[in-house]
């Protein structure tokens, strides 16, 4: 991709300069006897927890053991930063699986999707950049453009045209060296509706600006295998980066970027939310190991999801409840934010864990329920949930 070229060059630039300096960083695991982390009173190899606590003040790494890794199960912590003592191998097998997954070059495992956005953004965008972002773009979006303060242009939900006004206006006065970036989600957190990914992507190409994508609604339910919308509309080559976190469909704690491998070794190497936080505990590890083939084989269950999801707007449209959107998130706009907890409340006196979302989660005026349909859903009690939604609102 060609407007990737001068992108890739700064970071190839910015690496060669650390190397130059002796300053370039790569993962390592842990090796030898720890003087690294942060576990100073030896509780995160589970060594003390298991045995229900300290024996003697002596009991202690053996020198027996020098150049061995310690017992690191359950690894209840991750101890110290992954660039310390914190990259356990286990990240290294998760992350291989989920490049596999995604057909990607690489990905780099964060500790929350919350951090993995503002990280990326806030480390690959410069001020001085341009980021078109979407007015709906989550928070973590948000906070990572504050951090690095490009010059921004928040366009109208969704809208192609006023997005592609922004790219034009600023493809033609871009300063030399400057970098031209549009970030959406894929499928919107509040509003469950998707972005015209494809769409962006060609206007993006057409006026030289970088495409992240967030994917953290649509990682498991949609694509190949359920690895999100990107890799569904075939256009893992054409975006910049992705990021995915394991904390919604896929039922395990963390978040990972995808990319490319410079990206990946820019990260390791500026990413000052991988640098300066402790390393999500190594027993997480094996559940993403093991969530991985499960959820590539569910088709079962993203079928399930679809139907339900379809069933239940559409069982809301014949009681006269519109909805936005056509996916599981089944957004019921009340407006007044009063109102919108009152029928929350309601339903919940009826035994539904339903919320009200108000601002500053969604716009002024656009208070509202959000319905998460899960697959599990039986038909009966989406049918029953239905009738009390239109009850509940009409009461
Ligand atoms: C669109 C979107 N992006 C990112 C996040 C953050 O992900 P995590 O919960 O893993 O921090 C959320 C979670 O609320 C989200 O809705």
């Amino acid at each position: 991709m060609t407007q990737q070229a001068s992108l890739f060059a700064r970071w190839a630039e910015a690496l060669d300069g650390l190397k130059g300096q002796g300053r370039f960083r790569s993962l390592k695991p842990p090796r030898g006897l720890d003087f690294t982390s942060n576990d100073y009173l030896g509780y995160g190899n589970g060594r003390l927890l298991a045995s229900g606590g300290r024996e003697s003040p002596g009991e202690s790494q053996s020198l027996n053991n020098r150049g061995v890794a310690p017992p690191r199960s359950p690894g209840t912590s991750g101890l110290a930063s992954r660039l310390l003592r914190g990259h356990h191998p286990i990240w290294d097998e998760v992350e291989a699986a989920l490049a596999a997954w995604h057909n990607a070059e690489a990905v780099l495992v964060m500790n929350s999707g919350f951090t993995a956005n503002e990280g990326l953004i806030s480390t690959v965008v410069e001020p001085g950049d341009w980021v078109a972002t979407d007015e709906l773009n989550h928070a973590c979006i948000a906070e990572g453009l504050r951090i690095c303060r490009p010059r921004k242009f928040a366009f109208r939900h969704n809208d192609l045209a006023h997005l592609e006004e922004g790219l034009k206006k600023e493809a033609a006065q871009r300063p030399a060296g400057r970098e031209m970036f549009v970030i959406t989600e894929s499928l919107f957190s509040m509003d469950g509706d998707r972005s015209p990914l494809a769409a962006i992507v060609e206007l993006a190409e057409r006026y030289g600006a970088h495409v992240i994508v967030d994917e953290a609604h649509s990682t498991g339910c949609f694509g190949p295998g359920g690895s999100g919308i990107v890799d569904e509309l075939g256009l893992r080559s054409r975006v910049l980066a992705t990021v995915h976190t394991g904390g919604k469909a896929l039922g395990v704690s963390g978040a990972y970027v995808c990319g490319s491998t410079l990206l990946r070794d820019y990260l390791v190497n500026k990413c000052r939310h991988l640098i300066f936080t402790t390393a999500l505990p190594p027993a997480i590890g094996p559940w993403w190991l093991d969530m991985l083939p499960k959820v590539t084989a569910d088709d079962a269950g993203r079928g399930a999801l679809r139907t339900n999801a379809a069933r239940f707007h559409a069982m809301l449209a014949e009681r006269g409840v519109p909805t936005i959107g056509d996916s599981y998130i089944v957004p019921v706009v009340l407006g007044d934010d009063p109102r919108s907890v009152r029928v929350a409340t309601g339903l919940q006196e009826r035994g539904y864990d339903i919320r009200a979302i108000r601002p500053p989660s969604v716009p002024q005026g656009t208070a509202r329920l959000r319905i998460s349909i899960h697959a599990d859903h039986s038909p009966e009690l989406l049918d029953q949930l239905a009738d009390h939604v239109a009850e509940a609102i009409r009461g």
